[in-house]
């Protein structure tokens, strides 16, 4: 959750109740503004087919389409993740690790298990995964 810094840049709403937020939205002084990046991710304009495992997305010549804040897994500004470049290498270190070594399927289908929303997203079963050694 982040709590937007507020400006403002409109005679007509440059009142003491009112202040502008980038994108032009009138939201009453003191509001607290959250940015979903979970919808923010599944905007059929910028991401077709969201819910589609689709690594092409991000190869350089697709990427360059992507808007400036359309894709913010660590946030964006002064107050982003500081841990974004360890959490990245830390990420591809275990998983192509795993994934050199084990292959892994999901025993349940994707619209069994559910996105649930707390502080950060949880399934809402359990995942249940088979796990074999790749031969080589
Ligand atoms: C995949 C892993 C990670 C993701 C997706 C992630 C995502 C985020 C996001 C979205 C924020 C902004 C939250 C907000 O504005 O309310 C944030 C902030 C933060 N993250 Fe991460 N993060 C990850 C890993 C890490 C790691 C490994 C560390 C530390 C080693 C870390 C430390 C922090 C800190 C200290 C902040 C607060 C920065 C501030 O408020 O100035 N994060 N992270």
């Amino acid at each position: 959750m982040m709590q937007l810094a507020l400006t403002v840049n409109s005679p007509e709403w440059d009142k003491p109740q009112f202040r502008q937020v980038a994108g032009g939205f009138k939201v009453p002084k003191g509001s607290t503004c959250v940015v979903s990046i979970y919808f923010l991710h599944r905007d059929k304009d910028v991401f077709p087919d969201p819910e589609k495992f689709d690594p092409d997305r991000f190869l350089p010549e697709n990427s360059v389409k992507i808007p400036e804040y359309g894709y913010i897994p660590f946030f964006a500004g002064p107050r982003n993740c500081i841990g974004q470049k360890f959490a990245i290498m830390e990420t591809k270190t275990i998983v192509s690790s795993i994934l050199r070594n084990y292959t892994i399927e999901s025993l349940d289908s994707r619209n069994k298990v559910l996105p649930q929303m707390q502080v950060t997203l949880y399934p809402s079963i359990p995942i249940r995964v088979r796990i074999r050694p790749r031969r080589i």
